[in-house]
This record gives structure tokens, sequence and C-alpha cells, in this order.
């Protein structure tokens, strides 16, 4: 856990009050900081907003940003706001590059303004694109093959390029597929539109929506779907507490993927979500999506070893269980 002395330490979350942002808020305020999230509600929540301060702003108006900065003065920023919809963001990837690419260089030229240097920044596997070879370490080459992926490669070298010339400090995860939600149901996945196969699951299994679709059952796996690497958002918020510890305290720069090694096909998703709510999913077969790589796992390897994380609700059943209290509660 952190070693940090944090009291009345203070760190700026960007989309905290979205479904990852907002369990990182738990992680910081357990261990002794507080969270001050700064949000445009686009996707967020207000009500995931529990542990710390709400600044309702986007991350493009350097006005504002700098205010917050001034006033909270954060030791370190967490930044989730972003687009992440892959397909949207190949219908219309302007919208992507504004957001994402030209919203981060906002926060970081604020975050310059008010001499803050350290960033823990939300990237993702699909930077990679095409995986060459599973599982994908971070040398693995980086082709991202939708806007969506490419507007995040492109914030990487941002920061690196922020690194070398003016001091900044990074930490850049890749996340496979976030997933579950926090044990103690105070906090959940609630994207609407919601595009991620454990909520649709659930969704079918409470009879919110009609049947879940499979998309491509014909690829050149055991089962023929799509195999994923599920992530739980807890672990997930605890690396990046260990990220923060690490930034805070050493102060070098780098990158980690962020996944828990193994695979789960799409069939087998949908089996285990029938076993965990004890519901019938009803199901559908259409076609492939254009560019879903047919299995993407990632080699955690080297965040094990370098920061010592140890993922502990790693278990398929376990990231059901807990999305499925989620699920219950908001239903
Ligand atoms: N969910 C996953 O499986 C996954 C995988 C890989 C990477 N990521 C990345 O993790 C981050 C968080 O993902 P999430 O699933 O929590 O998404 P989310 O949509 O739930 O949260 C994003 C938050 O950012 C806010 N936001 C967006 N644009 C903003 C702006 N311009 N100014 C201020 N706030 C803004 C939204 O209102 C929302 O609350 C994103 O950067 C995403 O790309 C997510």
């Amino acid at each position: 856990m952190n070693k940090t002395n944090t009291s009345q330490t203070s760190i700026l979350v960007t989309g905290g009050a979205g479904y990852i942002g907002a369990h990182a808020c738990k992680a910081l305020k357990g261990a002794g900081y507080l969270p001050v999230t700064y949000d445009n509600l686009v996707y967020g929540h207000p009500e995931a907003v529990k542990w710390g301060p709400l600044e309702e702003g986007d991350i493009s108006n350097r006005q504002q940003l700098e205010m917050v900065m001034q006033t909270f003065k954060p030791a370190a920023v967490m930044h989730f706001a972003a687009y992440a919809y892959v397909g949207e963001s190949a219908e219309d990837p302007a919208k992507y590059y504004r957001n994402n690419v030209a919203g981060t260089l906002s926060l970081l030229e604020s975050m310059r303004t008010c001499g803050i240097n350290k960033i823990i920044f939300s990237s993702t596997c699909a930077t990679y694109g095409m995986p060459e070879q599973v599982p994908i370490a971070e040398n693995h080459p980086q082709y991202p093959i939708n806007p969506y992926g490419r507007s995040k490669l492109m914030i990487e070298w941002i920061l690196q390029d922020f690194a070398d010339a003016y001091g900044l400090k990074f930490v850049s995860l890749r996340y496979f597929n976030a997933a579950g939600a926090d044990p103690d149901a105070e906090i959940g996945e609630e994207h609407n539109p919601e595009t991620h196969l454990i909520p649709l699951a659930l969704d079918a299994a409470l009879e919110k929506s009609g049947p879940i679709r499979i998309f491509g059952s014909d690829y050149d796996t055991p089962d023929g779907t799509c195999i994923r690497d599920y992530i739980h958002v807890s672990d997930l918020a605890e690396a990046h507490m260990l990220a923060l510890d690490y930034l805070l305290t050493t102060g070098e720069s780098d990158v980690f993927n962020l996944g828990n090694g193994h695979g789960f096909s799409v069939r087998q998703v949908i089996e285990a979500a029938a076993t965990v709510t004890g519901c019938e999913i009803p199901q559908v077969e259409s076609g492939r999506r254009p560019g879903d790589p047919p299995i993407l796992i990632g080699d955690s390897t080297k965040i094990q070893k370098i920061l010592g994380w140890n993922p502990v609700l790693n278990q398929l059943e376990t990231i059901l269980e807990t999305a499925w209290q989620w699920q219950k509660k908001i239903s």
C-alpha cells in the first residue's frame, strides 16, 4: 500500500465522476489524500463523487483549471477525462482528437503554469492495435487501428516530449478491459450508452435490455468468439495508488500494462454471468465489428515487478459478482 505521508495532500482527478475515476477517488481517500474531481459531467455522475469536492468544468477551459489548481495545489494529477467509444471515434475523429488530445494539451499547459509536474494517465491496450503476439508486453509495437487508440498514443508521445523538454514526470497505464464494481457497491459502471460486455450481459439477465449481441463467432479462437483480459476496477484503482507513490517518491516516468494476463471469450463471460446471476442470458449472434482483434491479453509482469502491483479481485467470478451487486442496486 501507499507509503507516502499523505495528510492533507490533494490530487486532481480529471474525469473523477466517471467509472474508473470514481473508484480511484475512493482509493485516494482511503489512503489519506483529498481527491479533487474535475469533470464536465458529459458522461460523469455527480452522485459518484463521494470522497472529495466536485469542480464542474472542462479540461479545455484553462482559466477554470488553473483556478482549481491554485485553490487546491494538488501534488499530482490523475487524468481519466476522455471520450472512449471506439466506434464513435471512427465516425467523428475530430471529436476525439479535440477532447482527448487537445484537451490533454490544455491540461498539461495549465499544469506547467501552476507548477504541477506529475501526472498519471489513462492509456489503453487500444494503442497496440492488432497484436502480433499475446500476451502483449509494453515493448510490443504500437499501431493503433482507430482514432480513439491513436488519440491515446498521441498523448503518450506528448507526455514523453513534455518530460524531455520540461521535466514532466508521468506514468501511463495501458488498461485492458476494466470491469466489476466497488465491492461495497457504493459506485460502479454506468456508461450511457453502454458498450461493455459485462454490464450488457447483466442488463440482459435483468431483462433491462433485449438479448446480448455476440459480435463475431467465427474468429480463430476455441469457441469462435473474441477473447479479452478483464481487470477489476478496484485493482486498477490500487495500481493508480502505487503509481502515485512511485511518482511522488522516485519521480521516474514510465509506462505499464494493466491486465490480469488471462483471457476469457465472449461466450465464457456470458456463461459465467449466467452462473453468477442464476438467470438465463438471451443472446443473438451478429457479424464481426470492424477492427476487433480476436485476442487481447496483457502481460502485466512489469507493473508487478516494479510497483509491486498485486491484483486481489482477479477472478472472473469476483468481477461478475461485484458488477452484479451494483447492477441490481441501480436497477
Ligand atoms: N473502461 C475501460 O475499460 C477503459 C479501458 C482503457 C482505457 N480507459 C480509459 O480510462 C479513462 C476512464 O474511462 P471510464 O470507463 O471511467 O470512462 P467514463 O466515461 O466513465 O469517465 C470519463 C469521465 O471523463 C469526463 N470527461 C470527458 N471529457 C471531459 C472533459 N473534456 N473535461 C472534463 N471531464 C471530461 C466524463 O464526464 C466522465 O465522467 C478514459 O480515459 C478511458 O479512455 C478505459
